[in-house]
């Protein structure tokens, strides 16, 4: 399927696909029509309010994105040096001659808005259709989600003032549209017995995983003590909540070692809520947080759940980034089962939230992504004739964990999505790696995907048979949305560790994981399926369906320099 976005730099005159466009504006972004399933139902309201983000061109990413790497590769002399808030925010915040051009544009139309990042580069604006019309230069309509009936308002070009160019990064929500991201409800498949004893034995493992069992499979022979400046935050969204008593059972039964009162801590945003019916309980929420828990113990972990207040359709990345520029310091591991495919997403919105990964990671905070389940035909598997690749995984400033399964070996599982952006080239970190993979591959596949982008997953765990519980009932679950809370409760309990030998915690793990891909196990089987194909194959060294392979955590407790 062809890229429903085209980026148009330069003053083109679109007069069909927009009717008013004046001299002195230039079309921001445009794509050809609404996406499958939606149709255009007529103009929208004037009177509605549209709540909208723009983001403002930075003064200095390219800084920020060097400091990232040299407080995150291994050797560098600012290695784990992690930067202030303020120190970012330099980096961040947009030049005065940018503020005040923006400004001035968004009064002149007696727009109301604020900053929603404390640096300022993104704005929250409140606007009614009409404004949004004139500001923007286009027409909003409302279009029908077909098989939901849900309606929604769109266009599908927007322009900006010229003496605006180079100045807005993105403006959002405009050309996309309400996307289901994948990750919200993996399957449960209840155990027949509906009850578990406390049962720590790994030699079940063969066919459920539990917390006992992947600290064999890893190695994990360490116990957190609890620093409180190590927070896990678990991205919660789409009505997804975890409950306190499931998590209780859980532990009872599979970390029966640590306190019976352990549990999170609940953030709420954008009129999120957590409520502890039973019947409220997400399997994806449950599965998030006891994972993260399971394998860190008693590291503080944070759920966040974003409620629906925010006309983002982005799932709650946005409100979740926009909370995390305030907070310091910033939690030292973020984990997140949702995502999207890449083609969803214009590539300004892209670049601007993948930039703000770099910004959280270069204070030190691991960025955790799940790839997605639907192999090499994007997050949840569609029809495809060529590879889908998964985003936010793509963005080269966050740690995309894919899926393997069994034992003795360790195996790729199939769901597990792996790829190559279109949007983002291949970093320097990874592209020796991605070059012998590619040797290797030869022309198989040739056109179906885009050999010079960012590749992913960067590292697995465990994505099949995995154990939770769910409104009381145990049972198992799949999907890379069980890699990612697995690899970030690893990842916290080796923060915890080196915060108290007074080291700081690991921060954006890729330079380093790459570096370091000899400690990890290589996952050497299994192919990861779709768009007709059999997929990428796992081999020996990286593999866009392992990445780099699973952790080893007493190889990487030496790696880290803990004794
Ligand atoms: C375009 O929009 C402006 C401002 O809303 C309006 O003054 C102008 O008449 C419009 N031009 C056309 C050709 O519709
Ligand atoms: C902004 O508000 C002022 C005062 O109410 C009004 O005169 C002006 O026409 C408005 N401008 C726009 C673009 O709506
Ligand atoms: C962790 O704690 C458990 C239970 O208290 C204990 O059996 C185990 O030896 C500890 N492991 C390490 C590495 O200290
Ligand atoms: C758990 O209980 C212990 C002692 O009973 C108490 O000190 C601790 O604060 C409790 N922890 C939480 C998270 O409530
Ligand atoms: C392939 O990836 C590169 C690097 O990110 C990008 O510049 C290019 O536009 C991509 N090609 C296609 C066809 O998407």
């Amino acid at each position: 399927m062809a890229r429903s976005y085209l980026l148009l730099a330069s003053l083109i005159s679109v007069a069909c696909a927009v009717p008013n466009v004046s001299r002195d504006t230039f079309v921001h972004v445009r794509r050809d029509s609404a996406p499958a399933g939606f149709v255009h139902v007529g103009p929208a309201s004037d009177s509605q309010v549209l709540t909208m983000r723009v983001g403002l061109t930075q003064s200095n990413t390219a800084g920020l994105i060097d400091a990232l790497y040299s407080v995150s590769t291994p050797g560098s002399d600012k290695y784990g040096q992690h930067l202030s808030k303020a120190a970012v925010e330099a980096f961040t915040a947009p030049t005065d001659a940018t503020t005040a051009s923006v400004h001035a544009w968004l009064s002149s139309h007696n727009v109301t808005f604020a900053p929603a990042t404390p640096a300022g580069d993104w704005l929250k604006l409140s606007v009614t259709v009409s404004q949004a019309n004139r500001l923007l230069n286009t027409n909003f309509a409302t279009f029908k989600n077909q098989a939901t009936g849900k309606e929604t308002v769109r266009t599908l070009s927007y322009s900006l003032p010229t003496s605006l160019e180079g100045k807005i990064a993105f403006v959002h929500p405009t050309t996309v549209f309400p996307i289901q991201p994948f990750g919200k409800n993996a399957a449960f498949k209840p155990n027949s017995a509906a009850k578990r004893a406390p049962d720590a034995a790994p030699q079940s493992c063969a066919t459920q995983f539990t917390p006992a069992c992947l600290q064999e499979l890893y190695s994990i022979n360490a116990n957190s003590t609890g620093q409180a400046s190590n927070v896990i935050a678990v991205s919660g969204f789409l009505g997804q909540y975890a409950n306190e008593a499931d998590l209780a059972a859980f532990l009872a039964s599979f970390r029966p070692d640590i306190p019976s009162n352990t549990t999170f801590a609940t953030k709420l945003l954008d009129g999120g809520v957590n409520p502890q019916d039973m019947s409220d309980a997400g399997q994806e929420a449950n599965l998030d947080t006891q994972y993260a828990i399971g394998v860190a113990g008693t590291v503080p972990v944070q759920f966040i759940s974003v409620g629906f207040n925010n006309d983002d359709d982005f799932g709650g990345n946005l409100d979740i980034l926009e909370f995390l520029s305030g907070e310091s310091p910033v939690p030292t591991v973020l984990t997140t089962s949702y995502g999207y495919d890449e083609d969803q997403l214009p590539f300004d919105l892209a670049n601007s939230v993948c930039n703000a990964y770099a910004a959280l990671g270069a204070q030190g905070t691991s960025i955790l992504f799940a790839s997605g389940d639907g192999g090499v035909a994007g997050g949840q598997g569609r029809p495809c004739t060529t590879f889908i690749p998964t985003f936010p995984s793509t963005c080269p400033f966050v740690t995309s964990v894919g899926g393997t399964r069994s034992l003795n070996p360790e195996l790729a599982a199939s769901l597990s999505s792996g790829g190559f952006s279109n949007f983002f080239p291949t970093p320097d970190y990874q592209a020796s790696d991605v070059s012998a993979f590619l040797a290797g591959l030869g022309s198989t596949y040739a056109g179906l995907f885009n050999a010079s982008g960012r590749a992913f997953p960067d590292v697995s765990a465990v994505a099949e048979d995995v154990e939770i519980v769910w409104e009381a009932q145990f049972g198992t679950i799949e999907g890379t949305s069980c890699s990612s809370p697995i690899l970030a409760g690893l990842i916290g309990l080796l923060n915890d560790e080196l915060i108290s030998a007074g080291k700081p915690p690991l921060g954006f793990l890729n330079p380093f994981l790459y570096a370091n891909q000899d400690i990890f196990t290589d996952i050497t089987s299994g192919a990861n399926r779709g768009c007709g194909t059999p997929g990428f194959s796992a081999g020996v060294g990286w593999d866009p369906i392992t990445g780099v392979g699973s952790p080893v955590y007493a190889s990487l407790r030496t790696a880290v320099g803990l004794t």
